[in-house]
């Protein structure tokens, strides 16, 4: 645990100074996402067994856990699980900061998504993060993602998840971008806290 701590602390480090050198950035959030696949390749510091998923047939199919936050709450890093008879997907949104999302378990298929004229989206590319790899997107990058089964992933933004309440998706059913609810929930994981 103390060593998970110490890595985890010197990898936000690593990624407060990035940000500071080249700014939010393609460059800068690619250089992030790099230092987490590095921090994910410590595998025997995040065994599957601290970061529990939900049991098949539980009413959530997913946990969020909170792993690095600063006091400011910027910078912070969770860890998603998902069950094994998860099939999660979320609609194409945004994040009005830069996010990273970074492989351990499992597999998670992330599209990526641009506006189009008439107000609407079209997908550019996707890419499986599995262990290994990640994606990085700069804060009107517009992504959706599906995950089917088990899976543990870390995600990163350059603010809480709590403080993004501006949001974007695009509601496909009412084809219209609309704002995503503040999400709550999330499990406390860093050291000396206690789960909330
Ligand atoms: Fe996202």
């Amino acid at each position: 645990m103390e060593q998970r701590s110490t890595a985890v602390a010197e990898a936000m480090d690593d990624i407060r100074r990035i940000e500071d050198e080249l700014g939010v950035t393609r460059a800068g959030v690619e250089a992030i996402r790099d230092r987490l696949v590095q921090l994910a390749g410590r595998r025997e510091l995040f065994p599957l067994e601290d970061f529990p998923a939900p049991d098949a047939g539980e009413e959530d199919d997913s946990y969020m856990y909170r792993i690095a936050q600063d006091d400011d709450d910027r910078f912070a890093l969770y860890a998603q699980t998902t069950s094994p008879s998860a099939t999660a997907s979320t609609p194409v949104h945004n994040h009005t900061t830069w996010a990273v999302v970074v492989g351990f378990d499992g597999q998670e298929l992330n599209r990526f998504y641009e506006r189009t004229a008439d107000g609407s989206v079209a997908q550019t590319g996707e890419h499986m993060v599995e262990a290994g790899t990640g994606v990085a997107m700069l804060p009107d990058d517009l992504h959706a993602i599906h995950i089917e089964g088990s899976s543990l992933n870390f995600h990163c933004y350059g603010l809480a998840l709590e403080r993004l309440n501006r949001r974007e998706y695009y509601s496909e059913s009412d084809d219209t971008w609309k704002i995503f609810s503040n999400i709550d929930g999330i499990k406390e994981a860093r050291s000396g806290l206690q789960s909330c």
